[in-house]
C-alpha cells in the first residue's frame, strides 16, 4: 500500500546522523532512496554510476570485494541482484547511524557473504591483513570525498591489499570532474603497478577511475 502511494505523494523520513548531518529516506515512484543534504548516498544516481563502473570490470573472477562507504549498501544490492555476484564481501562504514537505516530501511545486513564491518575506512586498509580482488572506493561526507582518500598513504595501503589482476572502482566524484591532471595525480598515487581509465560524467555527474594490478 506504501508502494502504491508513493506514486502519487512522494514521502520524506529523516534522521539525524553526528557524521553525515541529516538523512532523508524518501520514498518515490516505488522506490526508497537515501540522501543527505545535498547528495543522493543511496539507491539513486549513485546506484547508477557504481553500476556502469561494475561493467568494466571481470566480475567472473572475483571472490573477495572490499566496498568501502558502505551507505544505504544500493550497490550490494545492484551486486547481488543485477551482476548475480554471490561471492563474499567486505562493507566498511564509518557511521553507525548510516549502518542501521541500511539494515532497517534498505535490509542489508551481516550474513555468511557479507561482513559489515563499523570502521574509518583510512585505518581498516591501513591495518588490514585481507586481500580482495576488487575494491571500491566510494567514501563521500555529502558532497565531498575527505581529501585524504586522495592522497597518496591511502592509496598506496589500498595497492597492497589488492590481488594481482585486481580491480578497483573508485569514484572521485565531481571534485576532480575538469581537472584532468588531478585525476592522472589520485591515479599515480596508486604506484607503477596499476593501470587506470578515467571515465567522467557518469550519469552526467561523477568521475569514475577504473584501475587494474598488473601482474608482475
Ligand atoms: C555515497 S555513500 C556510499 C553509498 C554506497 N556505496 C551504496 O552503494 O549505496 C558514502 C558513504 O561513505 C561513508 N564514509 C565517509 N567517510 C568514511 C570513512 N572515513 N570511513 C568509512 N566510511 C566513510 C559515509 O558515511 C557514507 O555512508
Amino acid at each position: 500500500m506504501k508502494r502504491f502511494f508513493s506514486y502519487f505523494w512522494p514521502t520524506t523520513r529523516q534522521f539525524s546522523s553526528e557524521i553525515n548531518g541529516t538523512l532523508e529516506v524518501t520514498y518515490f515512484n516505488g522506490k526508497k532512496v537515501l540522501d543527505t543534504e545535498n547528495a543522493n548516498y543511496s539507491y539513486g544516481s549513485l546506484q547508477k554510476i557504481l553500476e556502469f563502473g561494475l561493467t568494466k570490470v571481470d566480475l567472473k573472477s572475483v571472490e573477495n570485494l572490499l566496498l568501502l562507504g558502505m551507505g544505504g549498501g544500493s550497490v550490494i544490492h545492484s551486486l547481488r541482484n543485477t551482476f548475480e555476484y554471490k561471492k563474499n564481501i567486505v562493507a566498511v562504514e564509518i557511521d553507525p547511524a548510516i549502518i542501521k537505516l541500511a539494515e532497517n530501511e534498505f535490509g542489508i545486513s551481516t550474513s555468511e557473504e557479507l561482513q559489515i564491518i563499523e570502521a574509518d575506512a583510512f585505518k581498516f586498509v591501513k591495518n588490514s591483513k585481507e586481500k580482495f580482488d576488487l575494491v571500491i572506493i566510494d567514501l563521500f561526507i555529502d558532497t565531498n570525498v575527505p581529501p585524504i582518500f586522495y592522497g597518496k598513504e591511502f592509496c598506496e595501503n589500498i595497492s597492497i591489499l589488492l590481488q594481482k589482476n585486481g580491480s578497483i572502482i573508485f569514484n572521485v566524484g565531481i571534485n576532480l570532474e575538469k581537472d584532468s591532471v588531478a585525476n592522472e595525480t589520485v591515479s599515480s598515487n596508486f604506484g607503477s603497478g596499476l593501470k587506470f581509465l578515467v571515465y567522467p560524467k557518469v550519469n552526467d555527474t561523477n568521475t569514475l577511475l577504473i584501475g587494474k594490478k598488473f601482474a608482475s
